[in-house]
């Protein structure tokens, strides 16, 4: 019946909708979508997920829980199994003991960062993160009226943190740290003496870390470190982790976050409230991934190097471009300020004309100026082929 509406009614949206951010690799894949429906051909090296499938010991797993019942709801912070085999994983790989009721598990990677936010940050709060670094740091805090407080992390520093602008950020405002290690988009790792260092920067104030360690089995050289493994660091911490990079499970939305049992009840009240639980097959095959073959973790950890190796010899030949050997995840970050073009103009210029999706280093913060992100989660072959359209550009207009 008509109400006698005439005009549209005003949506009147909470004022905090302004300031939530976006994933620009989500926007770049659309428009390299468009192009490819008007019958160009795209390279794709923007979107941070591994081409590789899921393992399939780990999708018979999912399809078997699914065929045995595992359709109906389950604890909020995930079923007991799963809890143990994280707690399980995470004592081994950060060397500190760990507990089922210190691991919440969650719908992805992105639900530790927001329920950590939601737990901590107030409004005019203040919460450090890495920049360049995963856009959806700075995103949610503005999004929840906190004060987003860049650490930038230079070239000179292979784009590690220098621990003396980090103290000179924390104020009495500061509330949480956020880490990443490997790191998006550079491709960092974080070495035992820089844990060592930002635990001394902090101190024994009462500020929380949110330690993303999503790439932490995707590590070209070395060991991994985390600050939880630090002597009295696990109850300071918010350790995130998952599946999606690790094993190739990006579409399963599988992740946990590991902190003290008393945060993990707030979260899984959080849960409770936000999802009711993980869809109940993913866990079971988590348990699968985590448990059973690790064959094809290190067969994709070896492809990403032999495709970055290849990316960073191949670009450092192009007029303009110098990239750095990046150490884990699957991202290759090129300084490209000797070329006079800005990130944006350059990568918008290669997905018009060269057929090449990459993201602007701006996607991931101010700092990010002068730079360029490609995934290497592409084959070799594709690799090559964007490089050659890359070459072929430069030539012409650097
Ligand atoms: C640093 C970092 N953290 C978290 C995530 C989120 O992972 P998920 O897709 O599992 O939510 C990503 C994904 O790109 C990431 O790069």
């Amino acid at each position: 019946m008509n109400q006698g509406l005439t005009t549209q009614t005003e949506m009147r949206l909470a004022k905090r909708m302004a300031g939530l951010g976006t994933e620009t690799a989500f926007e770049v894949l659309a428009r390299a979508r468009v192009l490819e429906a008007q019958g160009r051909d795209i390279v794709h090296l923007e979107i941070g997920e591994p081409d590789f499938d899921s393992p399939p010991n780990v999708v018979e797993s999912g399809v078997q829980a699914l065929r045995t019942g595992a359709t109906h709801y389950t604890p909020s912070a995930g079923i007991p199994q799963l809890r143990e085999a994280i707690a399980q994983e995470v004592s081994r790989t950060r060397r500190v003991k760990c507990s089922a009721d210190e691991v919440v598990v969650v719908p992805g990677g992105k639900p530790t960062i927001f329920f950590t936010y939601m737990a901590f940050v107030e409004e005019g709060d203040e919460v450090i993160y890495p920049n360049p670094g995963f856009p959806i740091y700075e995103s949610l805090i503005q999004f929840l009226g906190g004060k987003a407080v860049p650490l930038p992390l230079r070239e000179e520093k292979n784009f590690r943190l220098d621990p003396n602008e980090l103290a000179d950020l924390i104020t009495d405002r500061t509330k949480l740290i956020v880490l990443n290690s490997p790191h998006n988009p550079t491709g960092s790792v974080m070495e035992e003496q820089d844990v060592r260092d930002v635990a001394a920067a902090i101190g024994d104030r009462d500020i929380m870390v949110l330690s993303d360690e999503i790439y932490s089995r995707l590590l070209f050289e070395g060991t991994h470190h985390s600050i939880m493994s630090l002597d009295g660091w696990k109850d300071r911490t918010i350790m995130l982790d998952g599946f999606s990079k690790t094993y190739a499970m990006t579409g399963w939305r599988l992740g946990y976050g590991v902190m003290r049992p008393d945060l993990a009840r707030h979260f899984s009240k959080l849960m409770t409230n936000v999802n009711s639980c993980t869809a109940s097959f993913t866990q079971v095959a988590g348990i699968e991934a985590l448990q059973g073959d690790q064959r094809s973790v290190q067969h994709m950890c070896s492809e990403f190097k032999r495709r970055r190796d290849y990316f960073v010899e191949r670009i450092n030949q192009i007029e303009g471009f110098s990239c750095r050997v990046p150490k884990g995840a699957f991202y290759c970050f090129p300084n490209i300020r000797a070329t006079g073009w800005t990130s944006k103009d350059m990568a918008d210029e290669l997905l018009e004309h060269a057929g090449v999706a990459c993201l602007a280093g701006t996607a991931f913060g101010k700092y990010g100026e002068g730079y360029l992100r490609f995934s290497v989660a592409n084959s070799l072959e594709n690799i090559e082929k964007a490089l050659d359209r890359i070459e072929g550009w430069a030539k012409k207009n650097v």
